[in-house]
């Protein structure tokens, strides 16, 4: 039987998704995959009490569409429409129909590159996660290992938090710092904070799949 659980982050939803065990996940990404690939493996080791149930992408070449294809996930393009850094109002909806109907638990943005908005994080309110490569509030936005580098900071990292109407501003779950190191170049640094997102990420998502994440306001706690 699917059981109900509530985070009393921010407001009363406009409805409530089941949440299921195993958790069902839909992964949305727009690069390479290797965050989706990294959670499919922690799933296969037994790690993280979930099943990837769909893997929607708005770039059709986009090689997290292989790695799912690959893997037996169901897999599929999803054009995102007129606008470049957003879904318009089609795409929205065709987005929220095939998550529903793939009846989801929670939305894993890995690597998605459009902002989620109004329609979208209503229903699924509280429901959404992103992994952003540096440690916010610094540095939101694109190329944040650069971002963090060009600024001069000795540690950068990742970040994995719930997704809220602002560009990587909702409520943090957890953090891996990633020293900079002498000589440490944009490619170097993002590598070693890609590694540090592959680690980090299945932990969140088993945490959340073993209702172990408590949110109060911006705070969150319980990742062991
Ligand atoms: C990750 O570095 C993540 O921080 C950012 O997009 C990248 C996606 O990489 N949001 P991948 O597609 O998971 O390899």
């Amino acid at each position: 039987m699917f059981q109900r659980r509530r985070l009393p982050w921010p407001v009363e939803p406009a409805f409530t998704l089941p949440m299921s065990n195993p958790l069902r996940l839909g992964i949305l990404g727009s690069g390479k995959g290797s965050n989706m690939v990294a959670i499919a493996d922690a799933i296969s080791r037994g790690d993280v009490p979930a099943r990837i149930v769909t893997v929607i992408s708005d770039v059709e070449s986009a090689g997290i569409l292989d790695h799912a294809r690959s893997r037996g996930f169901p897999a599929q393009f999803i054009a995102p429409g007129k606008f470049r850094t957003k879904l318009d109002e089609d795409a929205e909806r065709a987005y929220i129909d095939a998550l529903k109907a793939a009846e989801v638990d929670l939305v894993v943005l890995a690597g998605f590159m459009r902002i989620l908005k109004g329609e979208f994080l209503r229903l699924f309110e509280q429901r959404v996660i992103n992994i952003h490569p540096s440690l916010l509030p610094a540095f939101p936005g694109l190329a944040a290992w650069k971002q963090a580098l060009d600024y001069g900071v000795k540690f950068a990292g990742c970040t994995v938090h719930y997704v809220d109407q602002g560009v990587d501003t909702g409520p943090i779950i957890a953090q891996t710092a990633v020293p900079v190191v002498d000589g440490d170049t944009a490619t170097t640094l993002h590598e070693r904070i890609q590694l540090a997102e592959r680690s980090l990420y299945p932990r969140v998502v088993a945490a959340m799949a073993r209702d172990q994440i408590k949110v109060s306001g911006r705070s969150t706690a319980g990742l062991p």
